[in-house]
């Protein structure tokens, strides 16, 4: 996990805006949308400029870390909503999907479908969704969620309209049509790893089961770091940490980890470098750092070879990320 360390520290880079604001992402620079004035006024310009190009939907929302803030908000208003919980299929979906997963694999579709470098790899909505027997009472019940976070974050009308379009369009695929039989839920998992040609190791990324137990595990490491101690004994660090929304972090660290160990995801941030530079890191906050590391790969009983090659891509990075003496 070059990426997990990147990442852990990537956290605490400096450029991400408060709340849920801009994120590590290089694309990033634009406030969010609730953070955006509104222009001078017209009749004090002596003529109208033509107006501008209209920016990416992406760019307009602030980029991947507020992307990332309220696909997070979303999940958790989805998961306790009465009437989806109420169709036993989507209950045993619950249960049986991480949603560290599910929040990563919808933040990565919403980026690419509002103009985000991000790629969404999981299936199409019509196979991820024909086994739970969605009804348009649920798909209503689901759209609220999704307005509610949306007035939460503040997006603004056009961009709310934006979303729902893009939303809206899924919906043929996902509510079953009126007297259909829901799918099989489907064997084996989300995610299938085609298998290496002529007998060769599968890839790090698939032996660790893909980006589900990724971003499992990354969920976890982000929220062990943001804890510990001798990484918040260092003022910048510290503040980092009170600047960056955690949900960014974890939606960075999570494509750089699949992105480096051999998935089809794509991570958009900032080099290592680049995103450790003023946070004085010193050996013991490395040392601090691998040892929360180790945990999180003892508690999700990653086996010795995997957690050595996660190590090794991890320690690749140190140089980048150690400035301090
Ligand atoms: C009432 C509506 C919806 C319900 C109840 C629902 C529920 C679920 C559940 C339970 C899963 C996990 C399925 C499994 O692996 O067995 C899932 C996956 C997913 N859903 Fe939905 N969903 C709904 C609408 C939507 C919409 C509108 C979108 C985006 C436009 C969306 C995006 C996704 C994505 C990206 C995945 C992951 C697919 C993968 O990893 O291959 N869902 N959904």
């Amino acid at each position: 996990m070059r990426t997990l360390v990147r990442s852990s520290i990537a956290i605490l880079s400096a450029s991400l805006l408060a709340s849920c604001g801009g994120g590590g992402e290089k694309k990033s620079g634009n406030a969010p949308p609730a953070a955006r004035g509104g222009g001078s006024s017209a009749a004090s310009q002596p003529a109208p400029a033509p107006a501008a190009p209209k920016k990416p939907l992406y760019e307009r929302l602030g980029g991947a870390t507020p992307i990332a803030c309220v696909c997070d908000d979303f999940i958790e208003r989805v998961l306790v909503n009465e009437t989806l919980n109420a169709n036993p299929r989507i209950a045993e979906a619950r249960d049986r999907v991480p949603k560290a997963g599910l929040k990563f694999q919808v933040t990565a579709l919403v980026c690419q479908v509002t103009g985000g470098p991000e790629m969404y790899t999981g299936r199409s909505m019509k196979d991820s969704h024909a086994h739970l027997g969605i009804t348009e009472r649920e798909w209503d019940a689901l759209v609220a969620d999704f307005k509610a976070c949306l007035d939460h974050f503040k997006v603004p009308a056009e961009e709310q309209k934006e979303l729902f379009e893009i939303v809206g369009s899924t919906k043929k695929d996902i509510v079953m049509a009126p007297g259909a039989t829901p799918a099989e839920v489907p064997a084996g998992g989300p995610e299938s790893f085609a298998a290496p040609p002529n007998g060769m190791k599968p890839s790090l990324y698939a032996r660790l089961g893909g980006v589900y137990p990724i971003a499992c595990v990354v969920d976890e490491f982000i929220e062990v770091l943001l804890v510990d101690d001798i990484l918040n004994a260092n003022p910048k660090i510290k503040a980092a940490r009170d600047r960056v929304p955690k949900q960014g972090l974890k939606f960075l660290v999570t494509s750089l980890v699949c992105q480096v160990t051999g998935g089809p995801q794509k991570y958009a941030g900032r080099s290592m470098k680049d995103s450790h530079k003023d946070l004085a890191i010193a050996e013991e906050h490395w040392n601090a750092m691998a040892a929360d590391f180790k945990k999180v790969l003892d508690k999700f009983q990653v086996p010795e070879p995997e957690q050595n090659e996660l190590f090794e891509i991890v320690g690749s990075t140190k140089a980048d990320i150690v400035t301090a003496e």
